[in-house]
Formats: structure tokens, sequence, C-alpha cells
């Protein structure tokens, strides 16, 4: 059966990346069960320069109606000034989307390890996922306001919002190392409170997971000194932007890291963990596995192609150690170049092995 995906390339590396991913797509559909039929929406700053909304009505109508979503990047200095900006569009399809967890694994393979800035004996085997809340918190608590001499934000978390996050962790700790790790700053912040104590009322549905709290402060420091330590880290939705963009030094790169965001019915949303990048755009340095794996976890996730995301994930691990890379990972292929090798290696790898 065909599956719909709605793509929103969006703005700065978001095209150049996505275009790479696609291709991807393409390459391993034929080992596929379903069929994949794209189409593509403006979002973001190419939303607001094609239909003067970062979320046109028809771009949000199509995601409703979508099996999966793909997202490249949005925002950049030109929009930067537009009441409604791009980050503002992606924050109300989350919110609309009821996109509540974002799902933000961080792997160093043996391949990526001597490409990171820190030590190879530290982060050797790094296996850890970011369970972000993503629909709630500060980011969207009301009320809100900005004078020229005042602001402030409110970082609000209704008790439910909390459990079903919570669930949501304990339920991939239980497919995995069974350790999660509940980030907050409890020792300061009434909604970390509220977090921390839903969090052990939680936990009691789990006997066969351990739960443990760290203040955020310190979980920055033990994230980068003892990454191996974690495997479920569960945080709001602040503390996880933050915390997955530091996870990034782990491999080396913002380039590489994928995630995935899913409600409770609707359809799910995959994209990378950075940004625009404004300061590489157009150029082809792009690095394209956050896109490549974010489609990766789509088939995984979405549509249960288990193998294909398997020969990606492959792929892609492969490629690396043949010492092919973006200038990200101190290569230096262009991102076009990158693609076409995993793509390469894809048809190599089906033709010569069974994954599973
Ligand atoms: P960024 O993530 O775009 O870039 C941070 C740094 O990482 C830059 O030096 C960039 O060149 C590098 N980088 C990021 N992705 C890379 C890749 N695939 N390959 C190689 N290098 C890569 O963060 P920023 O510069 O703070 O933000 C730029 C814009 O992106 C802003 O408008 C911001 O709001 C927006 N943003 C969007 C998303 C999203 O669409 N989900 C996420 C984060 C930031
Ligand atoms: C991310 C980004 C977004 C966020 C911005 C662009 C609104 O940093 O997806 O991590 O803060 O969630
Ligand atoms: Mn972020």
């Amino acid at each position: 059966m065909k599956k719909k995906i709605i793509v929103l390339a969006g703005d700065g590396i978001g095209p150049e990346i996505m275009e790479s991913g696609l291709r991807v797509l393409s390459a391993v559909e034929p080992q596929c069960t379903h069929e994949f039929e794209i189409q593509k929406y403006p979002f973001g700053g190419a939303g607001i320069d094609a239909a003067g909304s970062p979320l046109p009505i028809e771009t949000l109508a199509a995601c409703q109606q979508a099996d999966a979503i793909l997202l490249g990047a949005i925002g950049g200095p030109k929009w930067d000034k537009e009441i409604d900006t791009p980050e503002k569009g992606l924050l109300a399809l989350r919110k609309t989307l009821k996109l509540f967890a974002n799902i933000r694994p961080v792997a160093v393979s043996a391949t990526l390890a001597p490409r990171s800035p820190l030590k190879p004996e530290i982060i050797a085997g790094t296996d850890l996922v970011i369970v972000r809340e993503l629909s709630s918190g500060i980011y969207f608590g009301e009320p809100r306001e900005l004078t020229a001499t005042m602001a402030y934000d409110t970082a609000r978390y209704q008790k439910n919002e909390i459990e079903q996050i919570l669930h949501t962790a304990f339920k991939i700790a239980q497919g995995r190392r069974k350790q999660v790790t509940s980030v907050d700053k409890a020792n300061v912040l009434a909604s970390s409170k509220l977090w921390r104590a839903t969090a052990e009322e939680v936990s009691k549905a789990y006997p066969d997971c351990q739960l443990n709290h760290q203040y955020v402060d310190s979980a920055a420091m033990k994230l980068i000194q003892r990454p191996t330590d974690f495997d479920v880290i569960v945080t709001d939705n602040l503390f996880g932007d933050i915390l997955s963009d530091e996870a990034s030094v782990l491999p080396g790169t913002l380039g590489v890291l994928p995630s995935a965001s899913h409600s409770s019915d609707g359809p799910s949303l995959y994209e990378p963990i950075h940004g625009s990048a404004p300061d590489i755009a157009g150029q082809g340095l792009a690095n394209p596995m956050s896109m490549i794996l974010s489609i990766a976890m789509m088939l995984r996730q979405s549509f249960a192609e288990e193998h294909a995301a398997q020969l990606i994930e492959k792929a892609c691990d492969q490629v690396l150690a043949q010492g092919i890379a973006t200038s990200d990972l101190g290569g230096t292929a262009s991102t076009t170049e990158f693609t076409a090798a995993v793509i390469q290696m894809c048809q190599m790898i089906s033709a010569t092995t069974t994954i599973i």
C-alpha cells in the first residue's frame, strides 16, 4: 500500500539535506514492503516567502492527512524580524499535531569515535536516547510578555503531560538497558518538583526499570564526562533541547543526529536535531546523515520497515569507515558526494548480504 509522506524541506541547508535523504529513500524503496508517495509543501521561511505564513493552512492540512512527515530545518536571519517567525511555525506544527514525545538517539559507533573531539576511551560505546517533552513547558506556557524593559515566560506543566512523557521513556527503556535518568531542576523550579514527584509515581508501573534523578546542571557535565552511564534520559522541553545539542559533541557533530516526534494517535514527524545552518547553506558542506538517519527512523517507527532502516544505518556507518565524511567530521566529501557513497553502499550491501 502507498504511504503518503509530507516533505517540508524548509530553509538554509534544509532543502540540500532533504534532497539527499529523498535520494536515499528512493534507493531503498525497492527493499521496502510499502511504496511511498512524496508530497512537498512550503514551511518555515519558505512558507513565509511562498504563502505569507511559516505554517500555511495547506501545509498543515497536508501534514494532518499524512502517514509521516519529514522536515529538513527552518529559520534564518532573513525571517528573524517577522512577527510570525519560522520557529513559531515549527512550534505551532508540533502543538497542533500533539507531538509530545521527541526521541533523540545518540550513538557513537566505532567509526565515529575517532572523529569526536572527546577522548575515544570516554565516548566508546555511548548509546543513549534523549526523550524530550516537546509540546508543553516554557516553550508554550502562558502568560508570557516582552516589553522594552521587562520580559517573562511561564514554565508550566500539567501532571498528565509529565506522566505521558515518562511512560514513553520507560517503555523505550524496557526495550533497552532499563535505566531511566530523569533530568530536572527540582532544587529550584516548581515545575521540576512536580516533574520529579510524577517520575517517581510513574516508575512504580515499571518495576523492571531503574529510575534516577539528576539536576540539569550536573547532568550536562556528566553527559560529557561519563556518557556511557546513560541509557534513557527523559526531560522537559527546554532542557531536552539544550542537552541534545550538547550530546552532539559525543559523535562529533550535530550533522549526524536524527529525531522522531510522536503523538498518541496522529502522524509522526522526523527531522534532524540541528537547525538550518545559515553559515554553511548553499555551499555543499552540509552533512546529510542526520536527515538520512531520520528517514531510517521513519521507516522503522512509522512503517515497520526494519530491513530498510538497518540497511541505511549500516551503509552510513560503512561509508564513514571507508574514510568518506563531510567537513564537520574532518572529511572532504560534499553533501552530494557523501549521499552518492551512501546510496552505492546500500546497493552493495543489498547485493551481497542479508541484514536481518
Ligand atoms: P544550527 O543547528 O543551524 O547550526 C549550529 C552549527 O552546527 C553551525 O555551525 C552549523 O553549520 C553546524 N551544523 C548544523 N547542522 C549541520 C549539518 N547537517 N552539517 C554540518 N554542520 C551542521 O543552529 P543555529 O545556527 O543556532 O541556528 C540556525 C537557524 O536554525 C536558526 O534560525 C534556528 O532557529 C534554526 N533552528 C531550526 C531547527 C529546526 O528546524 N528544527 C533546529 C535548530 C535551530
Ligand atoms: C529544535 C530547535 C527548535 C526548538 C527551535 C528552532 C524552535 O532548536 O528542534 O531543537 O527549540 O525546539
Ligand atoms: Mn534545538
